[in-house]
């Protein structure tokens, strides 16, 4: 196991890498613990939860509500959870988002775990303390910025994950390696996916990177004003095609940061030149990096991205693999450029 620690406002945020979810008791330290899974995960690890409280919700990102959350709450209630009783959400980044919600706002705050089972969750969805539900079509639309007192990486739990979720996963970790670190990029270009799924060290190495870079963004932003932005990228254009074509968010960030690319080469001022090597690294883990689309459609989507201000949108650009930057650009650009960058 290793340890890291990260100081937020008012909470310290212990990270155990390389852990085993059955010393979660002693990485703990509360007289009560309930833990909250999903279906899926709680079927392929059953063993895991023996012994435990243990609130099990529907999997699937249409039950990221607030009806589920009103489950959750329900439950905790029935538990008798007070606000010393440690919840710990174990799952996804679906999961751990609700368990956060709902660890946020049950008697205005109890005290939370994490433990993210998927890739996705590892690299990203458990680090910096936002959570959120999704209120019919718009994603995340209430949430809160609640930090764990600690986030538990047993990399067991990937065992069970499917090929699917992987691939979404790695569309964060490229992302990762596009807007701050060209090392990883390189060392990404030297491995399948499937290499990787096979050898446990270079799975920790993987995470225990990706999670820094996660950590180290958002500790120098905890709330949103600055670098934390460039985690956006590929991420504008990404949800207004995740919505318009019902894509994995994975697939959509994919063809969003490939768009984000070849906007950064035809950007007044911008250098980048390296679009078509971002392209091979994100087919090379089998992401797809096109499609057809109603560009009038996906501008529509687009103006309505919470990332607009007036007439123009904040839009993370690449100067070179490893460097981003957040540039305010004229919506009657992007709306001209759509057709010849996506
Ligand atoms: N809070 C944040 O900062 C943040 C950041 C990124 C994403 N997110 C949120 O994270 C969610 C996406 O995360 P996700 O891709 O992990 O989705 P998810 O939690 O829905 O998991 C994807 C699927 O994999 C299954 N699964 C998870 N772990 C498993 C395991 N070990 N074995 C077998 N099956 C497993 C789940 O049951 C689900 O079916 C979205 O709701 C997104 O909004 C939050």
């Amino acid at each position: 196991m290793r340890k890291a620690e990260h100081r937020f406002s008012g909470k310290t945020v212990e990270s155990f890498f390389d852990a085993s979810f059955s010393d979660i008791v002693q990485y703990s330290n509360a007289a009560k613990i309930i833990l909250i899974t999903d279906a899926n995960v709680h079927d392929h690890h059953k063993e895991k939860f023996a012994g435990y409280v243990v609130i099990t919700i529907p999997a699937g990102e249409e039950n990221k509500t607030q009806q589920t959350t009103d489950f959750i709450i329900e439950n905790l209630l029935e538990h008798e959870a007070d606000k010393q009783t440690l919840i710990i959400g174990v799952g996804g980044g679906m999961v751990t988002d609700m368990a956060g919600y709902a660890a946020s706002i049950y008697k205005r705050g109890t005290r939370l775990g994490l433990v993210p089972t998927s890739v996705l969750g590892m690299v990203d969805a458990a680090i910096g303390g936002k959570n959120g539900i999704n209120i019919g079509l718009y994603k995340n639309m209430v949430g809160t910025v609640f930090q764990p007192e600690f986030i538990l990486y047993d990399y067991s739990f990937l065992d069970t994950l499917p090929v699917k979720e992987w691939i979404n996963g790695f569309a964060e970790i490229i992302k990762h390696a596009c807007i701050k670190d060209k090392i990883l990029f390189s060392m990404l270009e030297r491995y399948t996916l499937h290499q990787i799924q096979a050898d446990k060290t270079l799975i920790a190495e993987l995470i225990e990177k990706n999670a820094a870079i996660k950590m180290e963004v958002v500790m120098a932003d905890e709330y949103e004003k600055a670098d934390r932005k460039l985690l956006n990228f590929g991420h504008t254009i990404g949800h207004a095609i995740e919505n318009l074509h019902k894509l994995p968010h994975g697939h959509a960030v994919s063809i969003g940061m490939v768009a984000a690319c070849n906007l950064s080469e035809k950007m007044n001022g911008l250098h980048f030149q390296e679009a078509q090597r971002v392209v091979k690294l994100l087919a090379q883990y089998h992401l797809p990096v096109d499609i057809e689309t109603d560009h009038t459609q996906v501008f529509k989507v687009l103006k309505r991205d919470k990332k607009r201000e007036d007439n123009s949108m904040h839009f993370v650009f690449l100067n070179s693999i490893g460097e981003a930057q957040a540039r305010k650009i004229p919506l009657n650009y992007l709306q001209e450029t759509l057709k010849s960058i996506l």
